[in-house]
């Protein structure tokens, strides 16, 4: 499974460059806004440290908008994917992206029907949020399971990108479930490589080693 990070802060993205875990990036509108840095300046930065799919969000909810923001996002690097609303308009300006040789990352996604439309448009990704359907009571997994099965039963191209991830148990079923990559923040991303048994077991090695030969 591929592991993007989730967020526009350019240290975190440095920080999981250098864990070397790093497959891509994502942002959002959201994130852009609490880095309180332009765009596609912030964008240019992110793509100088992650050769990997960098999507860039659209701000526009209309076709021609969308296709307009979309183009000149890939003029920041070549490693740009636009990041389209799973909408009407979405997935109008997909099809046209795609056409054209564009990698669209279709974002947005709370229903499978979403994930087969964007596909057939010819998406690139497309991005299940399996938290915030948790947080009204869905099952965020349940999505992740039916795009798959049906993107199986199509052979359909589109990567499912498994998007608003919380917690390390949503990384876990994730690639469990065989989700082609999911984008999360640091903290998640660093919280795999913890366990009280691990921390406890180098606390162990060391005192015996240190009982036996001194020093440190
Ligand atoms: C994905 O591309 C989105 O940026 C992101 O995963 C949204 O996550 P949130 O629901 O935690 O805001």
């Amino acid at each position: 499974m591929h592991l993007y990070l989730d967020s526009a802060s350019l240290d975190d993205v440095k920080k999981a460059h250098d864990l070397g875990v790093l497959d891509g990036v994502t942002t959002n509108p959201s994130l852009i806004a609490k880095e309180g840095v332009p765009y596609a300046k912030r964008l240019e930065e992110i793509c100088r440290v992650c050769k990997g799919p960098v999507s860039a969000e659209v701000i526009a909810t209309d076709y021609e908008g969308m296709l307009r923001e979309g183009r000149e996002h890939i003029k920041i690097a070549s490693n740009i994917v636009v990041k389209l609303p799973s909408t009407i308009d979405g997935v109008r300006a997909c099809k046209a992206l795609a056409d054209q040789g564009v990698k669209t990352n279709m974002t947005l996604c709370f229903q499978s029907l979403q994930a087969l439309m964007v596909a057939k448009a010819g998406a690139f990704l497309v991005s299940p949020f399996i938290g915030r359907l948790d947080d009204i009571g869905q099952d965020g997994m349940g999505l992740i399971r039916e795009i798959k099965t049906i993107y199986t039963n199509y052979g359909l191209k589109t990567k499912i990108l498994a998007a608003s991830v919380r917690h390390t148990n949503h990384l876990l079923h994730c690639a469990l479930l065989g989700a082609d990559v999911a984008t999360c923040p640091l903290k998640v991303i660093t919280d795999c490589m913890k366990h009280p048994l691990t921390d406890k077991g180098i606390e162990i090695f060391l005192a015996d080693y240190k009982k036996a030969f001194g020093g440190q």
